[in-house]
C-alpha cells in the first residue's frame, strides 16, 4: 500500500452526487480513511443504502441530505442544514455533474440551464460557502481537509456536440487551479480531478451509449488517481485519470484550437467524449 498522506479521520467529508458512480467511490473511500460523512443527491433511497453499508463497514456516521443541487436556492439550504447540524466539513468533494449531448441548436434549453446549474454554479456557491470550514479544518487536522472538484478531460478543449458540459468542465478546471494558488500557504488540498470515460450512470443520462469506448475507466481508477494526488505532500492543482487521457491533454494544449476542435468533432461524432 503506497504512504497515505491525506489522514481525514476524525473529519467530516461532504460528497455530493453520492448516490451513483464515482460520488459513491468517493464516500466509500473517504469512510474507508475514517471520515464520517455527508451524502447529498436528489435519490434518497440510494444515500440511505450507502449510509447502511459504509456504518457496517467503517463504522462511519452519515448524514443523509436529499437536494436537487441544481434548483435556485439549493446550495444555502444545504449549508444552512448543515449549521443547524452543527457539522463543519473538512473535506469538500464537488461531484455532481451531468452532460448533455447534441449540437446546440437541438438542445433542450432548459436542460443546458440545469446542467450549468450543477456543473458551475451550485460548485462555485458550495465551495464559497463552505471555504471558512475547510481552511478552519486544515488548521486543526494538517493533511487531512481536501477540497475536491470533479472536472474532466473535456476541460482541456472545446467538444463539439458536448459543448456546454465541456465548457462548464474547462470552468471547474480554471477555478480549481485558481484558488489552489490562493489557498497554497493554508495546508489545504486543492485539485480539480480530470478523468477520461469512466463506466457510470454518466452515458446513460447524457443519452448516449459507451460502446464507442475501448477503455473506459473504471470508478477504483479515478480513485486511485484522486487518492494518489492527495497523498502527495504537495498536492497538484489537476490530476488526469488514464495516461493515455493524460497524454491527449498535454497534447490538445500545445495544437492550434482550429486543429484541435476539428480532431475532437470528428471523434465525437458517433460518441461522447468525457
Ligand atoms: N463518467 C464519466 O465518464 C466522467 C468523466 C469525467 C468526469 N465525470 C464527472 O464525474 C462526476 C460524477 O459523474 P459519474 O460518472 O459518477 O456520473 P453518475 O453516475 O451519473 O453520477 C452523477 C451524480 O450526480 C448526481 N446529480 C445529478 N444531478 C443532480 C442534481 N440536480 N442535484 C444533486 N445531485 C445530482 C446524481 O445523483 P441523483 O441522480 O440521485 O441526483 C449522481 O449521484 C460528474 O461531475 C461528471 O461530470 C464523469
Amino acid at each position: 500500500m503506497r504512504n497515505r498522506v491525506f489522514n481525514p479521520i476524525g473529519t467530516v467529508a461532504l460528497v455530493t452526487g453520492a448516490s451513483s458512480g464515482l460520488g459513491a467511490g468517493f464516500a466509500r473511500e473517504l469512510a474507508e480513511r475514517g471520515a464520517d460523512l455527508v451524502l447529498t443527491a436528489r435519490r434518497q433511497d440510494r444515500l440511505e443504502g450507502l449510509a447502511v453499508e459504509l456504518a457496517e463497514k467503517y463504522g462511519t456516521v452519515s448524514t443523509v441530505i436529499p437536494l436537487d443541487l441544481a434548483a435556485p436556492g439549493a446550495v444555502a439550504e444545504l449549508v444552512a442544514d448543515l449549521h443547524t447540524r452543527g457539522i463543519t466539513v473538512g473535506t469538500l468533494v464537488n461531484n455532481a455533474g451531468f452532460a448533455t449531448y447534441g449540437t446546440l441548436a437541438d438542445s433542450d434549453p432548459v436542460r443546458l440551464s440545469e446542467e450549468v446549474s450543477l456543473n458551475v454554479t451550485a460548485l462555485t456557491a458550495l465551495t464559497r460557502a463552505l471555504l471558512p470550514d475547510l481552511l478552519q479544518a486544515s488548521r486543526a487536522h494538517p493533511a487531512g481537509a481536501a477540497l475536491v472538484n470533479l472536472a474532466s478531460t473535456a476541460a482541456f478543449q472545446p467538444v463539439p456536440k458536448m459543448a456546454v458540459y465541456a465548457a462548464t468542465k474547462a470552468y471547474v478546471l480554471s477555478f480549481t487551479e485558481a484558488l489552489w494558488y490562493e489557498t497554497r500557504q493554508s495546508g489545504l488540498k486543492v485539485t480539480a480531478i480530470c478523468p477520461g470515460p469512466v463506466d457510470t450512470e454518466f452515458f446513460e443520462v447524457a443519452g448516449r451509449s459507451a460502446d464507442s469506448y475501448r477503455d473506459l475507466l473504471t470508478v477504483a481508477d479515478v480513485m486511485r488517481t484522486t487518492f494518489t494526488a492527495l497523498d502527495r505532500a504537495s498536492t497538484p492543482p489537476h490530476a488526469v485519470s488514464g495516461l493515455r487521457n493524460s497524454v491527449f491533454a498535454q497534447v490538445a494544449g500545445r495544437l492550434p484550437h482550429r486543429t484541435v476542435v476539428t480532431v475532437v468533432g470528428r471523434m465525437n461524432r458517433s460518441g461522447p467524449t468525457a
